[in-house]
């Protein structure tokens, strides 16, 4: 008690600070999301998220070579194609831009960690993450093609295939398909508890992937809850995921915590385009201190359990960190 117990005294140097400080962030830490598209020496900046771009793959080869100079070990690959249709095959296309980007990065940097989102949205006409038939996401029929996106990015060179869809079974689906095809190596991050949540605007105008009619309610969890994401993880790690995420991450820090005491297996959180573009519309009018938000934040998705974060911050805070 007060006048023995003073905890200003351990906060008294910045040395001390160092000392105590219980979370730290790591670069390696970090997945930088990058948005590849077909074409050659494309590099257009996203609107809603400004500093991130639609690369083509030889100027995406040239950012991702900066990134790893910066200290980012990691990047997760969203496509964009030349054309979308209501299956959205050229996900499965195995000469579609993200398989050509894996393969090139690969070639490129070999130690990179290459993990590719799998789904369809960015892919299909109505812009719903599978199969539709009368206004309705079909479960069943997409797992099929999920596996085959899977496979295709598996045997470009993906070290990991992130399925973000939220069809049941999808986990499972996808392990088989990927072992029947000699991939046993290839692990799953799966996208476990993904909140349908307004914090995707800004990706959905980066990846023109907004749906045409509805929304994904029907498929993505409802914010309000919170025992079903253990419940969501729990089944993807029955399925065979080898790393579970909690996507959005700052409205869901507490989800993050519980799936962290809950489960004991890699955690990955998902700082989404959303939370990033409120950052930096903040800093840009001078609200906020651009570099200390970005570290506050990715502290806090850390400091609630979180092994892992996606983060279009990756690059800026591996360089802050150095
Ligand atoms: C595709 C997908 C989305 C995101 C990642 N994969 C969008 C969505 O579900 O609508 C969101 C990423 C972000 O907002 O940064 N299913």
């Amino acid at each position: 008690m007060f006048p023995v117990a003073r905890p200003r005294r351990l906060r008294r140097t910045a040395a001390i600070r160092d000392m105590v400080r219980e979370t730290s962030l790591d670069a390696r830490d970090f997945v930088y999301p990058l948005f590849v598209r077909p074409g050659q020496g494309v590099r257009n900046e996203i609107s809603s998220m400004p500093g991130n771009y639609h690369f083509s793959v030889d100027r995406l080869i040239e950012e991702v070579a900066s990134a790893w100079e910066d200290g980012v070990r990691s990047v997760i690959l969203f496509g964009l194609p030349s054309k979308k249709d209501e299956t959205g095959s050229e996900a499965y296309d195995d000469e579609a831009a993200v398989q050509s980007a894996v393969r090139a990065l690969k070639q490129s940097l070999p130690d990179l960690v290459v993990i590719t989102d799998v789904c369809l949205c960015e892919y299909t006409s109505h812009g719903h993450c599978g199969v539709v038939k009368e206004g309705t996401v079909l479960n069943d029929v997409t797992l099929e093609l999920l596996a085959r996106v899977a496979v295709s990015h598996a045997k470009a060179g993906a070290d990991m295939v992130a399925p973000s869809d939220m069809m049941d079974g999808r986990v499972g689906a996808i392990r088989e398909a990927l072992d029947d095809v000699d991939c046993p190596e290839v692990s799953i991050l799966s996208y476990a508890a993904k909140y349908a949540s307004a914090f995707y605007g800004p990706f959905r105008e980066a990846a023109g992937s907004a749906p045409q009619f509805g929304d994904r309610r029907s498929y993505q969890m409802d914010p309000a809850n919170a025992e079903e994401a253990l419940l969501e993880v729990g089944l993807d790690l029955e399925e065979g995921a080898d790393i579970v995420m909690v996507k959005p991450a700052l409205a869901y820090l507490d989800v993050v915590r519980r799936v962290r005491e809950s489960y004991h297996v890699p955690i990955a959180a998902y700082n989404v385009s959303g939370e990033y573009a409120m950052l930096v519309a903040a800093a840009d009018n001078g609200w906020i201190d651009r570099e200390r938000a970005i570290l506050e934040t990715l502290t806090s998705i850390k400091r609630a359990g979180a092994d892992i974060i996606l983060t279009y911050h990756a690059r800026e805070a591996a360089r802050l960190l150095r």
